[in-house]
């Protein structure tokens, strides 16, 4: 990117997640999803759960549906079990992501396989077209491994699991919003400039650590959601220790949402035939 006409993203809102429980008993801190940021277009919702407090996630998602879009689980800590109505099944271990596409419908089940320990972990919920809404479910999962690092400048290093920076192109590929999604960790006084297409949604959220976002100047906290404005890169900077960021971006759909529990359409007509099918075992 030729830096001298690069614009720097300001902060457009800053909002603090809203502690929930979803599946059956799983405490979570939700950031988008939440009355006060319905969604930022194409995402729908983005939980954050951790806990070493095995009370707190133990119960885990017990058999659910989806239809009409995108779960992505990223994990820090601990280990799941994920297991389908289509006989597909997996194990998340920290550090690695599973992006599934749920299109038409799958029912699925994600549980715990620790029974103390830390788990830690991220779920975003991102929207699908409608012309890709009804379209065969599809699985990437990513171990760790799998997934570069990249440094940069100043002992900045990303983790790139979607999207390109620096010449490395993150493993995840085929999303219709093609979505960046970097965990980037700044050392104590450490800042970068990502790169964000200027015809993407972005947000930026700080969980471990306290960043200043340039432009606005405005000092997100940790474990606040910044979502931010236009332009095609953002200037991070960790506030007193190390920071860990993750930026996400996607090209926004623009299309109505009719959503109801873990159905996700464009009409209020289509999220009843989403639970008759359901109902009718059509998933
Ligand atoms: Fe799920």
């Amino acid at each position: 990117m030729d830096r001298s006409t690069m614009v720097l993203r300001p902060t457009a809102r800053i909002v603090d997640g809203v502690a929930v429980s979803d599946g059956a008993g799983v405490r979570l801190n939700r950031l988008i999803g939440t009355p006060q940021l319905d969604q930022v277009d194409p995402f729908l919702m983005l939980d954050e759960f951790r806990s070493d407090d095995a009370a707190d996630y133990i119960a885990g998602f017990p058999e659910h549906p989806h239809r009409g879009f995108e779960t992505v689980t990223y994990m820090l800590a601990g280990r799941m079990r994920h297991a389908d109505n289509k006989g597909h099944e997996g194990r998340l271990d920290a550090g690695s992501v599973q992006w599934m596409t749920a299109g038409r419908g799958i029912v699925h089940s994600e549980m715990p396989e620790q029974e103390n320990g830390l788990m830690w972990g991220f779920q975003l919920w991102v929207n699908l077209p409608a012309k890709d809404k009804m379209t065969a479910p599809r699985y990437q999962e990513i171990p760790a491994s799998e997934i570069p690092t990249t440094p940069l400048a100043g002992g900045v290093s990303v983790k790139v699991i979607a999207g390109e920076i620096a010449g490395v192109r993150g493993p995840i590929n085929g999303i219709a919003t093609a979505p960046a999604m970097f965990d980037v960790t700044l050392p104590a006084q450490g800042e970068a400039v990502l790169p964000v297409p200027a015809t993407h949604a972005a947000f930026l959220y700080p969980f471990s650590g306290a960043i200043t976002i340039a432009g606005s100047g405005e000092r997100v906290l940790h474990r606040e959601l910044a979502v931010l404005g236009a332009g095609d890169a953002v200037r991070v900077a960790a506030v007193g220790g190390q920071a860990r960021v993750l930026l996400v971006a996607g090209k926004p759909l623009g299309e109505p949402v009719a959503r109801y529990g873990p159905f996700v359409m464009n009409t209020a007509q289509e999220i009843r035939q989403a639970a008759m099918d359901y109902q009718a075992g059509r998933f």
